[in-house]
């Protein structure tokens, strides 16, 4: 069913340039979700919280639902998507689990971790999810919206974070509207998500490598798995391939563990930090400040203005500090 067959204002846009569409808000009801999952069905995009980040959905198997997840963030093509599902079993038909992915799964599932497994050769996803790679990122969202928008669906979603590429990650609806708006069909407010940071990404085809840090702190992955992980993240060649350098652009400068900032800069604490304009947490509780991280850099961004500078307070690499600080520095980065 062609998505003007089901509503007279909502049109699939043939072409590549992207024509501005009205992107509906809708709550986290019944209602709501039936609309979300009938759209979804007619191969149109629905943004909806999950426990990290709001994610922009297409069904999985549809070429041209994900080339539209594409087009909408103008993400480059050689950057796969993460599939989500309601749970295990229904993940087995999309990856191979050996012995060592099916405990963790059952361990971190639902929840902020993302496996990355072999592909099985009858899965029957669209190419562009994977960028044609012999593996495939897959994840069990948390988040009970997410988890009623997969029951109502009842097909994998293929789901990046739901913001123009490069920006920085939406933890709320209307940062969706600011980066997305008249580019997707409907947006599912569930409020502000919990974790704060994307999901961990696990490297399982192989070796295991961590290939981002993530919302599952990487001490409980090590102790689950009896090993030290090695990192993947080499940004000139990133195996995660979306975790390029310049990332999470703000418009202002970034610059990190800055304990004594110039009076002109926008200087966010994590902590006790006397005189800052902002905090992550003021009692310096990484989970707090991975909730608030998307958030307050926006904020920050609105304050310093375009050519200002947002100074971060130091925050230490462990737990969630680890993703945070991940973010933080693709944040810095000189931009591409
Ligand atoms: O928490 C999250 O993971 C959120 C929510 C919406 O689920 N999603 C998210 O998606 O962060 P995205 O597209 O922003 O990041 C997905 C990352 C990218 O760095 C991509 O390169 C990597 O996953 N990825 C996807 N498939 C992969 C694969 N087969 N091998 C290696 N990396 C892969
Ligand atoms: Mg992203």
């Amino acid at each position: 069913m062609a998505l003007s067959d089901t509503s007279s204002h909502i049109r699939l846009n043939p072409k590549r340039c992207v024509t501005m569409i009205a992107t509906e808000s809708l709550l986290p009801k019944p209602q709501g979700i039936i609309r979300a999952a009938d759209i979804l069905r007619a191969g149109g995009l629905v943004a909806f919280p999950t426990e990290t980040v709001y994610g922009l959905g297409g069904d999985a198997r549809d070429d041209h639902a994900v080339a539209r997840i594409f087009q909408a963030k103008a993400r480059p093509r050689f950057n796969p998507l993460i599939v989500h599902v309601p749970d295990l079993e229904t993940a087995r038909r999309y990856a191979v689990f050996d012995a060592r992915a099916e405990d963790l799964a059952a361990q971190f599932w639902p929840g902020p971790l993302t496996l990355v497994l072999p592909l099985r050769a009858d899965a029957g996803l669209s190419a562009l999810v994977t960028a044609e790679l012999p593996t495939v990122a897959i994840r069990v969202p948390a988040h009970p919206v997410a988890r009623a928008l997969l029951a109502a669906f009842d097909g994998p979603l293929a789901a990046p974070s739901a913001n123009p590429s490069g920006k920085v990650s939406p933890t709320r609806a209307a940062h969706v509207l600011e980066g997305l708006s008249g580019r997707i069909e409907a947006v599912l407010d569930g409020g502000a998500c919990k974790v704060g940071v994307e999901s961990t990404i696990l490297g399982l085809d192989g070796h295991p490598t961590l290939l981002r840090p993530g919302g599952v702190a990487l001490e409980a992955l090590e102790a689950s798995l009896g090993m030290v992980l090695p990192s993947g993240g080499d940004a000139a060649k990133p195996s995660a391939p979306g975790q390029l350098a310049s990332h999470y652009a703000p418009g202002a400068r970034v610059c990190l563990n800055v304990a004594a900032p110039l009076a002109r800069e926008v200087w966010v604490g994590f902590g006790p930090c006397p005189g800052a304009t902002l905090s992550l947490s003021e009692t310096g509780d990484e989970i707090e400040a991975a909730a608030r991280l998307f958030h307050i850099l926006r904020e920050a961004d609105a304050l310093a203005g375009e050519g200002g500078t947002i100074a971060f307070a130091p925050i230490p690499m462990m737990g969630l500090g680890r993703a945070i600080n991940d973010r933080l520095s693709r944040a810095a980065a000189p931009r591409g």
